[in-house]
């Protein structure tokens, strides 16, 4: 089995974008625990409700919520899968290895950029509310404003991509990112990319960095 996938960087680095194309060209399962958090908040559950002012808050949901979440979503036995947005500091680090990942062998992609060039891609951001594409209104439009090109459902913008809690993203992932890289460095598991290349670009070097 492929190596277990764990895609590190900023909001809106292109983690989910990447993640999509690796799904679909190379296989692998996906697993975003923004996602999941997002799912809870949906269903009205009461896990969700908990989460909502937190995330809406652009701050980070507690180490044990989210990785039971996680730990409850996912299969190690069935397939690779890509971890994108887990773990966000370094004790997600040490629970990713000894609570999921265990025994499997992993690697992990630090999408590198400027996080100067972040705002705008998040604030331009659309989302399919049915299939998921990602879109953006600077550097990928939909051919119609407001409607999916794959499967013409409306395009959603998420709550947390407004000009404030974008600020509030970034200047956590600055505040948490350090030990997470230096866990997987230490341990010879650290790859990285450049992300503020084109779409197709980073996917080369992804896909170099995997096989
Ligand atoms: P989460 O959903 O994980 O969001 P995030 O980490 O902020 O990352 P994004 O999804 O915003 O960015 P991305 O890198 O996937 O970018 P994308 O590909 O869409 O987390 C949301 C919240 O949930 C957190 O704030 C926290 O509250 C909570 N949470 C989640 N996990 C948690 C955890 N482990 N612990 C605690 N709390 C947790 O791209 C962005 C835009 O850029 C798109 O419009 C895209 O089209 C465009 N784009 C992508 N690539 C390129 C490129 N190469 N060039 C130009 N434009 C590009």
């Amino acid at each position: 089995m492929k190596p277990q996938l764990i895609l590190l960087g900023a909001p809106g680095s292109g983690k989910g974008t990447q993640a999509s194309r690796l799904v679909s060209e190379l296989g692998y399962n996906h697993i975003s625990t923004g996602e999941l958090l997002r799912k809870e908040i949906k269903s009205g559950s009461e896990l969700g409700q908990r989460v909502q002012g937190i995330m809406d808050a652009g701050k980070l949901v507690d180490d044990n919520t989210v990785l039971e979440l996680l730990n409850a979503n996912c299969d190690l036995s069935s397939n690779a899968y890509i971890f994108d947005g887990f773990p966000r500091n370094g004790e997600q680090s040490k629970l990713l290895d000894e609570v999921v990942i265990k025994e499997a062998s992993s690697k992990a992609v630090y999408f590198e950029i400027d996080l100067d060039m972040l705002a705008a891609r998040l604030t331009n951001r659309r989302t399919c509310s049915g299939c998921g594409e990602i879109y953006n209104l600077l550097s990928k439009a939909p051919k119609t404003e407001g409607v999916c090109d794959l499967c013409g459902s409306s395009l959603t913008q998420r709550k947390d991509d407004n000009e404030e809690t974008v600020k509030t993203r970034l200047q956590v992932f600055k505040e948490t990112i350090e030990p997470v890289l230096a866990h997987y460095e230490s341990t010879g598991r650290l790859a990285r990319v450049d992300a503020s290349q084109a779409p197709d670009e980073v996917f080369k070097a992804l896909r170099a960095i995997t096989e």
